[in-house]
């Protein structure tokens, strides 16, 4: 048996989940690994705060160097969030020899390279399956079992709480504010849920899944993100009927050593696998070029799931302690891929515009796409809604309708250019939402 002790800095939703899922199953851990893992120390800047779990008295410090700078502390598993101070508490924690676990996707994908150089330059172990996909082990599988694979594409529902919110106004049209209120109760919203719903915390999550699966270093803020505030009734009401879902994806693909990648709400047919992914589930949809396509699938947010994912990096760091780490390959950032970054590439698109109901538009808004070489798939117009005109209305008194559009695949930039010109020649009088198809 070998004692392991842990300092955990942040009691919040995982760091709960993290406690409450230790003491559920410390002892199938022990006679399973022989270790007896003990989270000895928690930073908890709140000690009168009820979280739910019975904590011995003397655990909880009020400084996190009372964690860092503890000798007899083994491993530190970081859950404060936010990509300061916790990158310093991390940095100082390797430097100090200790292994270090996170579920913290932002500090990560902003400083991840420099995180695992310095546990590599310390022989200390960094892992942070939790940042990408909740409970889904992931990381953890790209970085061992599927370490054979060059991959072709990643597509991943990254974000809990989006899906949540996707799958309640699509199944049950409920309104979004509400929908967002319960999954912050739930617990899988982040305390701003600006990070949620415009596609944030997806982009930090696949800037993480770009390094590993492509070997490139893109930062979130150079991800293309869109997130879903702009997604209404019309249009989950048009991907009902038309035989789709909208979700929020997070996409990228190599081809000829470009990269392309974005986070947008999608169309996805429902005959795609990842169309059936409700809720607060995430999945993560990858094509390596040795196993084909896999899909994996779980709870992506959660305090207990997470907490699983967080727990299982604290078992792997503890059952390698004092091995040599050097050629540790499991959760390593990689950006020396010979490929370059290129936005977010060509797709399938959805367009709801608000355009002019009168004789021949529809033709002249056809003509204006094909001369930018877009071609039309499908077009539906709906009954016009008078309490858009005024606003959406290209010139005064023009009768408008919601017109849908799906379009084959362009680049957006030259989607974008076409829509400008609709617009420029009063053909549309706004452009309400541009959704990816997934195909
Ligand atoms: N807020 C995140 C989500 C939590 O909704 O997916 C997991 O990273």
């Amino acid at each position: 048996m070998k004692k392991i002790n842990v300092g955990m800095l942040g009691i919040g939703n995982i760091g709960t989940g993290t406690y409450r899922g230790l003491a559920m199953n410390h002892q199938k851990i022990l006679d399973t690994t022989g270790l007896d893992i003990e989270i000895v120390k928690i930073l908890n800047r709140h000690p009168e705060k009820d979280r739910g779990i019975k904590v011995p008295d003397g655990v909880y410090v009020q400084d996190a160097d009372a964690i860092l700078e503890d000798p007899s502390i083994d491993i530190v598993i970081e859950l404060i969030g936010g990509i300061e101070p916790a990158t310093t508490y991390m940095a100082k924690a390797l430097a100090n020899g200790k292994g270090v676990v996170t579920a913290n996707k932002a500090a990560i994908a902003a400083n991840g390279q420099r995180l695992s150089e310095l546990a590599q330059e310390h022989h200390c172990l960094l892992r942070f399956e939790a940042a990408v996909g909740g409970g889904i082990p992931i990381l953890t599988s790209l970085t061992t079992a599927l370490l054979a694979n060059a991959f072709t594409e990643v597509h991943g529902i990254l974000n809990g709480t989006t899906n949540y919110i996707l799958t309640q106004m699509s199944e049950y049209g409920k309104d979004y504010e509400d929908v967002l209120r319960d999954a912050q109760a739930k617990g899988f919203a982040e305390a701003d849920p600006t990070a949620d719903v415009e596609g944030i915390d997806a982009a930090n999550k696949l800037s993480i899944l770009m390094s590993l699966v492509f070997g490139i270093g893109v930062a979130p803020g150079d991800i293309p993100t869109q997130g879903i505030t702009s997604v209404d009734s019309n249009d989950i009401a048009f991907a009902n009927e038309s035989g789709y879902k909208i979700k929020l994806l997070a996409s990228a693909r190599e081809e000829d050593g470009k990269v392309a990648g974005n986070v947008e709400p999608a169309l996805v047919p429902d005959t795609h696998p990842l169309a059936s992914v409700s809720n607060e589930f995430n999945a993560v949809f990858v094509t390596g070029n040795i196993v084909d396509d896999l899909m994996f699938y779980g709870r992506g947010a959660g305090p207990l799931p997470t907490g699983s994912a967080v727990l299982g990096d604290v078992i792997d760091i503890a059952s390698k302690l004092h091995k040599e780490a050097a050629y540790d390959t499991v959760s390593k950032l990689r950006y020396d891929a010979p490929a370059t970054f290129v936005g977010e590439g060509a797709s399938k698109y959805y367009i709801r515009m608000m355009a002019v109901d009168e004789p021949g538009v529809l033709g002249r808004i056809t003509t204006v796409l094909g001369s930018f070489g877009i071609s039309i798939e499908t077009v539906i117009q709906r009954p016009g809604h008078t309490d858009r005109l005024d606003a959406a209305a290209p010139h005064d008194n023009a009768p408008i309708v919601p017109l849908l559009f799906i379009v084959h695949k362009v680049e957006r930039s030259l989607l974008d250019q076409a829509l400008e010109e609709l617009l420029a020649q009063k053909l549309a009088g706004s452009v309400e939402n541009v959704l990816r198809v997934e195909e």
